[in-house]
């Protein structure tokens, strides 16, 4: 069954096409590249023992999104990933974000309406519950105000294919809400790399480790937990894939919309981080303690019940497992920095 991944050649596309192959689809990419490198595609590639079909264009070119469909007629579902990501670029171009991330999304379910695609499976983020009434946040919680451009164009989102299923009940819609992903693929073979210092935690440790950067600046350790440092809940990217694809299995909505957080349901601080990937690395991360980031929430952890039980997915990698592979895939890079 053919299966569209746009953003299929980026950090969660690009493990997500990996797994869509073991689990016998036959994923279609389509990307810009715009945060991605064209060789990621070589990359899927030589892990998955076969050639893929890969499409160089933007979801917000209609014309050229409906031509993709119409090439490929049996085209069964879309995994839709393509949106920029970076909380703090959102907030100092907040247009490119509502732009980027809304029209890319209201092409592709033109494009899934007009070729009769009922199968919708849509990236989304813990970012939409806001500042957490309490931990674990489980999907009845509220959603929260967003707490930047980036956060409020998934709320939007969220909405805009609420309103959809609402009035089509032919569509299917899976919102994975999705918390801190890390790791890379355990080849070393795909793994994120942003461009620039990186925002989030995990590539700025390893980048770090490689001698990209000075040091890690640890973002306060005055908070109101255990040992001060924010708590996250660290999903291995591998693991998150594969939601994707019991997202693209399931077929029992009892409704034709359902949302479901993605998590390992644990959480891990800041520092436990830096402490596992120095222990299982035996580098010692140049680091220091400093000032709070704006806008960081203190603790939050998902209730994964829900995907357990409706989805049967759960997280099965470590936070052991997600440090080494992320300092894998750091390695392969050594020499492009
Ligand atoms: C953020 C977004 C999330 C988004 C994710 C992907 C919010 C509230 N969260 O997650 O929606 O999906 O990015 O990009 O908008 N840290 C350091 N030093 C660093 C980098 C990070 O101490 O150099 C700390 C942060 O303060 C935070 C933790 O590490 O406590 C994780 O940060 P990060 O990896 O940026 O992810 P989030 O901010 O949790």
């Amino acid at each position: 069954m053919k299966i569209l991944v746009t953003g299929g050649a980026g950090f969660i596309g690009s493990h997500t096409v990996v797994e869509l192959v073991s689990a016998g689809y036959e994923p279609i990419i389509v990307d810009n590249f715009s945060n991605s490198e064209r060789k990621v595609i070589g990359k899927i590639e030589e892990i998955i023992e076969q050639k893929i079909t890969s499409y160089d264009l933007d979801c917000r070119n209609q014309k050229a999104l409906d031509s993709v469909f119409a090439e490929h007629p049996d085209i069964t579902g879309v995994i839709h990933f393509a949106a920029y990501k970076s909380v703090s670029e959102s907030v100092n171009k907040p247009e490119r974000y509502y732009e980027n991330n809304l029209a890319s999304l209201t092409s592709i379910c033109t494009s899934i309406e007009k070729y009769g695609v009922r199968k919708f499976v849509f990236s989304s983020s813990c970012t939409v519950y806001g500042i957490p009434e309490q931990v674990p946040v489980d999907e009845h919680h509220p959603i929260g105000e967003a707490t930047n451009p980036y956060a409020h164009t998934k709320q939007i989102s969220e909405q805009v294919l609420y309103g959809l299923c609402k009035y089509n009940k032919a569509l299917n819609v899976v919102l994975l809400r999705y918390f801190n992903p890390i790791g890379a693929h355990p080849s070393g073979l795909i793994g994120e790399l942003p461009e620039g210092p990186p925002d989030n935690l995990v590539p700025f440790i390893t980048q770090t480790a490689a001698g990209w950067r000075d040091k890690l600046v640890i973002f306060g350790n005055d908070y109101e937990t255990p040992d001060g440092t924010c708590i996250r809940d660290f999903i291995h990217v591998q693991d998150l894939a594969r939601a994707h694809v019991k997202a693209i299995q399931w077929e029992d909505t009892a409704g034709n919309i359902e949302a479901f957080n993605i998590g390992s349901g644990r959480g891990h601080s800041v520092k436990e981080i830096v402490d596992t990937f120095e222990k299982q690395t035996r580098i010692n991360v140049a680091k220091e303690i400093g000032q709070r980031r704006a806008g960081d929430i203190p603790a939050i952890f998902a209730s994964v019940e829900k995907a357990k039980n409706i989805l049967n997915w759960e997280a099965k990698m470590t936070i052991d497992d997600a440090v080494n592979h992320a300092w894998k895939w750091q390695q392969s890079l050594e020499n492009k920095k």
